[in-house]
């Protein structure tokens, strides 16, 4: 009998060696990590919906000019960006994920031939991936590190949106870290699983040195949702690491901007000089300086399983194998 865990519809779909997703990360998953994911079997997606179409088609270059492997572009639904869809689509993307809201309007820019796949939280925005075309869900947990529209664990969010799914394969995304994690995922229904904050401490990924030893040193859960991190994205919660601009202004009573202790402080530069004020949705990556613990940093409820920094093809092959052994 096949090995669900290694074989199913969602690797096949995607080419797959085994049935694991690197999340998109803003500022983290850069060329270096998606094309190390997509050469190590896993499906690998570069985030450009922050970006001008031209930074946009420069970072797909960049990873192709890595790794032969297909990988995904991951694309804000809400901001409904077809320019980005065309320009990836001309640069040889073969698989567009959209995330944050209804994909209705966004996957009307994706040509026939072109997957496209789509973060979904509920029943109801699962139904409104499917109408839109989507070839694989990723449900995705109140657990998950980065912006998180759900409110539903895992565990009750994946029987529900597989019972609605039928023939397209789920993949499950939101504290999960290791092989068993997957084996777990599979038994609730899900065909792959997401890994974000795992990533996040790689020698791959473009996280500061910082920010990924705050995630190995983490010996359990110390995340929490909320929409204190708000620059340039207000009303949208996210999951991060409790940091000392978090417990401030918890501790002054969660106030409204603009009236935060230390608003409008400049607390990050990146490496060309740019100025990046407290409560700013950026986190802290290679070659930026300041003070990197105050920054936003986003972090699964996985965390407490996190205690390396692997290269990303030592971790991959280590969880194949372990899944390979069933
Ligand atoms: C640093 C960071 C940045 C993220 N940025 C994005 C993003 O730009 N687009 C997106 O679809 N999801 C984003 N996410 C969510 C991830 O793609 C994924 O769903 C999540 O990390 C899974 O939960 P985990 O971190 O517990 O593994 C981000 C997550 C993290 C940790």
């Amino acid at each position: 009998m096949d090995n669900l865990l290694l074989r199913n519809r969602f690797t096949e779909q995607f080419a797959l060696r085994l049935p694991l997703m690197q999340g998109p990360m803003g500022g983290i998953s850069g060329p270096n990590l998606v094309a190390a994911v997509a050469q190590a079997g896993a499906l690998a997606v570069l985030p450009i919906w922050s970006m001008s179409v031209a930074a946009a088609i420069e970072k797909i270059a960049e990873t192709k000019a890595l790794t032969s492997k297909a990988f995904a572009v991951n694309i804000r639904a809400d901001l409904v960006q077809h320019e980005h869809i065309h320009a990836a689509v001309d640069q040889g993307i073969s698989i567009i994920h959209l995330f944050w809201g209804n994909p209705a309007a966004s996957s009307q820019a994706i040509p026939n031939g072109i997957k496209m796949i789509a973060t979904v939280w509920d029943e109801a925005s699962a139904k409104a991936a499917l109408d839109a075309g989507a070839c694989a869900l990723i449900a995705q947990g109140v657990e998950a590190g980065g912006h998180v529209l759900g409110t539903t664990r895992l565990q009750e969010l994946i029987p529900a949106v597989c019972s609605i799914a039928g023939d397209v394969p789920v993949a499950a995304a939101g504290g999960l870290a290791t092989a068993e994690d997957i084996k777990q995922v599979f038994a609730l229904g899900a065909r792959a699983a997401v890994f974000g904050t795992r990533f996040v401490a790689t020698t791959e990924s473009s996280a500061h040195r910082d920010y990924k030893a705050a995630i190995v040193n983490a010996l359990e859960d110390t995340t929490v949702r909320t929409e204190c991190f708000d620059g340039a994205w207000p009303n949208a919660p996210h999951r991060v690491l409790r940091n000392s601009t978090f417990t401030t202004w918890e501790k002054a009573g969660s106030p409204a901007p603009p009236n935060r202790p230390g608003e409008g402080d400049v607390i990050l530069h990146t490496a060309n000089g740019q100025s990046i004020p407290r409560y700013f949705i950026s986190p802290p990556a290679q070659g930026m300086t300041g003070e990197i613990e105050a920054a936003v940093m986003y972090a699964g409820t996985g965390i407490g399983k996190i205690q390396d920094n692997p290269a990303v093809a030592t971790l991959i092959e280590e969880i194949r194998v372990d899944l390979l052994a069933g």
